[in-house]
């Protein structure tokens, strides 16, 4: 169960970013012109991001592919993740002898059975926490997490989702959905956002590049 107190095997942290990873070159890649200048490196290419969805889908049908699931996304960063994620999940119920019956909604309370909630990023975890609360007093048979990505940050509240993408360094990112204020969620791939300047949310700074984003 997400967020108990027994340690991840180190699998669970999926693909490990090291916080001397230097990324690629923008130069490489092509991305939308207007964010030309506002971007620092590519963190993690849109291919990777989606070969590596493929196998959470296998990871979670190994699971729980024998349940009736509800998928859950988490608006509005969660829904390229979660948008692949059921891709690869339809095809491999499509390619199984298993019939797997699979619903998709967004955070909507009601009563829930069997719940993958599926989200952009888990930070300190309380976002997290604080869903899974939420969703708790409708006494679900079962609640899994899945997160794109997991922060390496002193921050956490040690919450680890059931299935993680990628472990990276604390620094802000965007695309693939992620935004910065509502900017980049049509960015195909990952990226640190170059900017020291900062937004607020709930008055409290968000963003900055390469030092880890106070919440
Ligand atoms: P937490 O509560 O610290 O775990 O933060 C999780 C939430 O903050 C996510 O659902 C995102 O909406 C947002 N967030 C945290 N880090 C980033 C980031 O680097 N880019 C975009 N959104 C982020
Ligand atoms: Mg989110």
């Amino acid at each position: 169960m997400a967020g108990s107190s027994e340690k991840a095997p180190d699998s669970g942290r999926g693909v490990v970013l090291m916080d001397n990873w230097p990324g690629y070159d923008l130069d490489l890649f092509t991305y939308p012109q207007h964010y030309y200048g506002d971007l620092e490196c590519v963190l993690i290419p849109h291919g990777i991001i989606v070969d590596r969805i493929e196998r959470l889908a296998k990871d979670i049908m190994k699971d729980i592919g024998y349940h009736d699931i509800l998928v859950l996304c988490v608006l509005k960063g969660g829904y390229k993740f979660c948008a692949d994620l059921v891709e690869h999940l339809k095809n491999i119920s499509r390619n199984s002898d298993r019939f797997v019956s699979m619903k998709v909604d967004f955070i909507r309370l009601k009563s829930y059975k069997n719940v993958l909630i599926v989200e952009d990023v888990v930070g300190t975890g309380r976002t997290m926490r604080a869903l899974l609360s939420s969703i708790e007093k409708y006494k679900p048979n079962m609640v899994k997490v899945a997160s794109l990505l997991v922060k390496r940050t002193a921050r956490s509240d040690s919450f680890r989702p059931d299935y993680a993408g990628f472990e990276i360094p604390d620094v802000f990112v965007v695309g693939y959905a992620l935004d910065y204020n509502e900017y980049f969620r049509d960015l195909n791939l990952l990226s640190f956002h170059r900017r020291k300047t900062v937004s607020t949310r709930d008055n409290q700074t968000v963003a900055s590049t390469f030092l880890p984003d106070p919440d």
